[in-house]
């Protein structure tokens, strides 16, 4: 992983090393006035497929179009239905039909231009697509910027469970314009600083200290702040993403939070919390567990509460049996052998996997009393 710093002070590139499928993530304000130059490092032709959105492409969609065609790339554009519930089987097939349609060739370029569901649909069809063809992530909420358009995981919905049907593809390259989040909604901003904690807590204790330092400057956009956010957050997860691509071992710290949180999204509905604010609550209890079984201390877990808190984040379980939980997090991905396992918190900035966890803990932590 490698770090330059343009002559834009905010803009900087960093590299996901991964041998031959190796790529960097360019940030910073302006960069899809730049698309067109940046494409042109892996693409000679003259045409490209965009996904997005109405509500991205309303915004974004004319910059990146005029970036690209700046290098004589023309694009045909998808729309999809906006929110969560877009990112199923039957958008997926209808992305396909298109490309078909349209006579894409294989080598041609799929730019997902969105949040986290544009990405993780667009880059499901271009894995998927004669087998394969060249996907440039363009996210444009907080949440893809940090997360999702980084490390190659793509995928639908299933109605049993959130991401259940995928692949690992990774992009050619990810264009984090910080121009976009200009027009993001306050709420989808600060569901994206969930997943920019979790970066501190799980693995930067500096990093940690700075975002309770920079709580203000964050949460009015300071571009300086916001910058610093996105590389860092980006940082760690490029290193954690080239040291186990797959999700054999320390990939799965990435999901601090997660068991709870998709378990929250699935039992109320898709869309109803989002992506980050369930991930919040689920870093809460992920904490309060953490003190049960690992030796996490009081005094930490009530500074990732008070940074969440000062973030605007949610802290507080929605009402949801502990059988609900039991069963919905006995679905998730981590599941080995029969046996749930969670990624907890020694300290802030260390995080470690363990599946031996007692259901008295986890009813401990879950059960209304508790809360
Ligand atoms: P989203 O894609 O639904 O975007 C959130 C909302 O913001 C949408 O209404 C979208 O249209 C709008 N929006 C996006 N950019 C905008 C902009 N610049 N201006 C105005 N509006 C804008 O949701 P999300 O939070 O970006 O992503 C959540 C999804 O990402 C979930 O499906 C989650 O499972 C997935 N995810 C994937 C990974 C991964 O590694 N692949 C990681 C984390 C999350
Ligand atoms: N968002 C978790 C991961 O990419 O592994």
């Amino acid at each position: 992983m490698d770090c330059q710093h343009s002559s834009n002070v905010f803009s900087s590139i960093l590299q996901v090393d991964l041998g031959a499928r190796s790529y960097p993530i360019h940030i910073g304000p302006g960069v899809f006035a730049q698309a067109g130059r940046l494409l042109r490092a892996v693409y000679s032709g003259r045409r490209a497929f965009v996904v997005s959105n109405p509500v991205v492409a309303f915004h974004h969609l004319a910059t990146l179009q005029q970036g690209l065609s700046a290098a004589g790339i023309a694009v045909d554009v998808w729309q999809i239905p906006d929110g969560e519930s877009a990112k199923n089987w039957e958008e997926l097939y209808k992305i396909l039909g298109w490309l078909l349609d349209a006579r894409a060739e294989r080598h041609t370029p799929l730019i997902a231009l969105g949040g986290g569901v544009v990405g993780d649909l667009a880059g499901l069809a271009a894995a998927l697509y004669q087998r394969g063809m060249p996907l440039i992530q363009a996210p444009t909420s907080l949440l893809a910027q940090v997360d999702s358009s980084v490390g190659g995981k793509t995928a639908v919905n299933h109605p049993l469970g959130k991401n259940m049907i995928g692949v690992f593809y990774q992009p050619q390259q990810v264009w984090i314009d910080t121009n976009t989040l200009s027009t993001l909604p306050s709420r989808e901003y600060t569901s994206g600083l969930a997943e920019v904690v979790k970066y501190g807590a799980i693995r930067d204790r500096v990093f940690f200290d700075w975002l309770e330092e920079n709580v203000q400057a964050l949460l009015a956009r300071e571009p300086a702040a916001v910058n610093h956010a996105i590389h860092q957050s980006c940082r760690i997860k490029a290193t954690i993403v080239a040291a186990d691509e797959r999700e054999t071992g320390e990939r799965a710290l990435l999901n601090l939070g997660h068991t709870f949180g998709h378990a929250i999204e699935t039992a109320l509905g898709y869309g109803q919390w989002l992506h980050g604010e369930a991930v919040a609550v689920g870093m809460v209890l992920a904490g309060r567990l953490s003190i049960e079984v690992c030796g996490f201390g009081q005094s930490e877990q009530q500074r990732l509460e008070r940074l969440l808190a000062a973030l605007k984040l949610p802290l507080a379980c929605p009402d949801i049996s502990l059988e609900t939980w039991m069963t919905l997090m006995g679905r998730d991905k981590k599941v080995a052998d029969g046996k749930m396992r969670f990624v907890l918190l020694e300290r802030l900035g260390q995080a470690i996997v363990r599946q031996d966890i007692p259901k008295e803990a986890l009813a401990e932590i879950l059960t209304p009393a508790s809360r």
